[in-house]
């Protein structure tokens, strides 16, 4: 069995932070996205792993995969010239599954259990589609699933205004080759671009088997600012275990569970779990609260923040009270050290205040 794991596409609703990062490579608890995905295909013990790139971010995502270093798979890259929807990405995608049944796996989906129970049904079960469900309450946002009385699936419908049920399709799913014909019959949607729910029903249409499975974890699509801070407050709070690399001095505070990188320094600081702080940065005077990630190499000193995502590089001085932000890459965020703030800033920016 093969995976597929799309890693194109426009990433339009989390800018100002897509302008220069692939939305697959924002970070979580100071990973990228797209590792927990890898992690997860992995540990499933799928080893062959193609991976749906663009044009405009292809080459970050390759840099990215080389630091995921693992000997444990293979990493197959596939240009995908233009973002014409997930159906096309598995369209171009047909000289690397050749004809084994895979696992296409969205790169800004994350989710809190592994799959390996829904490849052995998968694979016990054969049929040419096995697709994950979640219950959501507001299932415009996602391809919806109607099922009929005998909880067989009967209609699948993207981003429908009048969703039929809150059954949201997760982004992970099994396919047999049989996939490719049925993308090949489709044509673009109202929004223009080719989909995996089209391709699906056409599977239903002509009579092949198609199950879902109802996926208990929870589960994020991170596609705008909130499901990323979402997710790292999830992320921060089931995965992060204590774990103290960089130094800290004597009038610090430490307390619950904080993960403080190698060469990472922390001075006169209060630091309240659930945080990471990355390798290289710079803690002084100051209290992370919280739910906040802080990226490598980044500074923060005479400042105040929680339940933030913070990138690399960033720097930030004498701001009280920075909550709920995500702070781009290299920015610069200077405060007078009384007001509060939240911010939603991309790589390079400058706030003085
Ligand atoms: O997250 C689950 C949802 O994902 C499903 O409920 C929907 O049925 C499905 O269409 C999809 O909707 P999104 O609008 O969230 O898809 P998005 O455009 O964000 O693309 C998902 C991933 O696939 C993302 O990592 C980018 C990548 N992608 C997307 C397109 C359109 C590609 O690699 N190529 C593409 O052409």
């Amino acid at each position: 069995m093969k995976a597929l794991v799309l890693s194109g596409g426009k990433g339009t609703r989390l800018r100002p932070v897509t302008y220069s990062l692939a939305k697959q490579l924002v970070p979580v608890a100071n990973r990228p996205i797209l590792f927990y995905v890898l992690d997860n295909i992995i540990q499933a013990g799928i080893t062959d792993i193609g991976i749906v790139i663009s044009p405009e971010t292809g080459e970050d995502i390759k840099r990215a995969v080389e630091m995921y270093r693992t000997r444990d798979a293979r990493f197959t890259f596939i240009l995908q010239e233009a973002p014409l929807g997930l159906a096309h990405a598995v369209k171009i995608s047909r000289d690397f599954i050749v004809d084994e049944p895979f696992v296409m796996y969205l790169g800004d989906n994350l989710i809190g259990s592994g799959i390996g129970n829904f490849k052995e049904k998968f694979l016990y079960e054969n049929p040419d589609a096995l697709i994950l469900v979640k219950e959501v309450e507001d299932a415009t946002q996602f391809g919806v699933v109607e099922f009929d009385q005998e909880g067989k699936v009967m209609r699948l419908v993207e981003k429908p205004k009048f969703p039929p049920s809150n059954f949201a399709l997760v982004g992970v799913y099994f396919f047999s080759p049989a996939i490719f014909e049925a993308v090949e019959k489709l044509t673009p949607s109202w929004r223009g671009e080719y989909e995996i729910t089209e391709a699906v029903q056409e599977l239903i249409n002509s009579g092949k088997k198609v199950i879902a499975e109802y996926l208990e974890s929870w589960w994020l699509d991170t596609g705008k600012k909130d499901d990323i801070l979402e997710a790292n407050r999830v992320v921060l709070d089931e995965w992060i275990k204590r774990r103290i690399e960089g130094r800290v001095d004597e009038s610090s505070v430490i307390s619950g569970r904080v993960s403080i990188a190698k060469g990472a320094i922390v001075e006169n600081s209060e630091i309240r779990g659930p945080v990471v702080i990355g390798s290289g940065a710079t803690v002084r005077n100051s209290f992370i609260g919280p739910y906040t990630s802080i990226g490598d190499f980044s500074h923060v000193e005479d400042s105040e923040i929680q339940f933030s995502v913070v990138l690399d590089g960033v720097e930030i001085l004498g701001v009280k009270g920075i909550d709920s932000s995500i702070i781009g890459k290299r920015a610069r965020v200077v405060g007078d050290g009384k007001n509060r703030i939240k911010l939603f800033i991309g790589d390079d920016a400058v706030v003085e205040f």
